[in-house]
């Protein structure tokens, strides 16, 4: 299979651009053209106004996103087209009309800044491009989102509560200025008088990072207390401030990559990644933080799907093209634009 694959790749020279993240397994890692966190195949795929297909070894609302930032001739395709994340899943537009009606009515009309992680869907991104807002991934946040903060606005900060609160709080807004929107039950929570709300957290989460638990955690730390722990930003707040470090995940390959000879991490985030940092890296020691973390959807791209893919594509055959439709590609350019301009 591996030996077909590369035949295509082969056949179709430039005309094909392979994008895996970092999440990928080793087999689809060593096939690809680009392998990077979200910010960076983001801009991998924009830059490209070469190849004719690019194939998205990843998760859906990555290939919208390389859709959206592609030109209209260039076609992206998703191996498998159930590859979803769950927590972009968590914030549909509907939902988020409502949210912004009253969150109007709590902070004033043409007061809220919505600002999306870019594990969303491309309607949400369209939300906030047609508000001026914009996306940030976990290695922009800060930036952008110190941005958002200065902008006079209430910000709603979609879907990712953990993100948005574990950014905010680097960024000085304390936990008691942030809000909590219940997207399920069209519920608000906040502490503190509504003059003081900087940021509204939509209550999402990737359950991937979420449940990695405050007892792992701690037994972790306690067994092991001469490593550094490092995590991703999708954790828990609880677990994240008390991490050593925290970043997206090419943040966290660089930790590993540049530390001394002998250095020993503990790593809080997807299982293939940790795996490949600890094959990698044989002068270092490294455990991973909870062996439950293992993102599903980003395991359904294997050998087979991307042989059929390339198989398809040079008979032809597109169906597994992800399209987003044109008003929302034109909406979401605006907020990814953004992003880009800013980061
Ligand atoms: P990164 O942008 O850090 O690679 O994260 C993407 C992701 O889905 C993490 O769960
Ligand atoms: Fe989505 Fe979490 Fe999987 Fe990343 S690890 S793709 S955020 S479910």
């Amino acid at each position: 299979m591996i030996e077909e694959i590369k035949k295509i790749k082969q056949r179709m020279g430039e005309d094909l651009l392979i994008l895996a993240h970092h999440y990928q397994t080793d087999e689809i890692v060593a096939l690809a053209d680009s392998v990077g966190d979200s910010l960076k195949l983001a801009k991998v795929a924009e830059a490209n106004k070469r190849a004719k297909y690019i194939v998205f070894c990843g998760v859906h609302f990555m290939a919208e996103t390389a859709d959206i930032l592609t030109n209209d001739e260039q076609i992206v395709l998703l191996p498998e087209k159930d590859a979803g994340c769950p927590m972009a899943d968590m914030a549909d537009e509907k939902t988020a009309e409502k949210c912004l009606e009253r969150l109007e009515n709590e902070f004033g009309k043409g007061n809220i800044l919505p600002v999306t992680y870019v594990n969303s869907k491309a309607e949400i991104k369209a939300f906030c491009g047609r508000l001026g807002g914009t996306v940030v991934t976990s290695g922009n946040a800060p930036a952008i989102l110190k941005w958002a903060l200065s902008q006079g606005k209430t910000v709603l900060f979609l879907p990712d509560q953990n993100l948005g609160r574990n950014t905010c709080v680097d960024l000085g807004v304390g936990l008691e200025n942030m809000a909590l929107y219940n997207q399920i039950h069209d519920e608000l929570y906040f502490d503190c008088n509504k003059e003081e709300v900087k940021c509204v957290l939509w209550g999402g989460y990737c359950h991937v990072h979420h449940f990695i638990s405050d007892e792992t955690y701690e037994s972790m730390r306690k067994a092991h207390p001469d490593y550094k722990i490092i995590v991703h930003p999708e954790c828990r707040y609880e677990i994240a401030s008390k991490a050593d470090g925290k970043g997206s995940t090419e943040y966290i390959i660089n930790q590993v990559k540049d530390a001394p000879s002998g250095s020993k991490f503990i790593i809080g985030t997807e299982k293939n990644l940790v795996d490949r940092l600890i094959k990698n890296n044989p002068d270092k020691e490294i455990l991973i933080l909870d062996t439950n973390s293992k993102c599903r959807n980003m395991n359904k791209i294997n050998l087979d799907n991307l042989y059929e893919t390339l198989a398809e594509i040079e008979e032809g055959n597109f169906k597994r093209q992800i399209r987003v439709d044109k008003q929302t590609a034109k909406d979401a350019v605006k907020a990814l634009n953004k992003m880009l301009e800013l980061s």
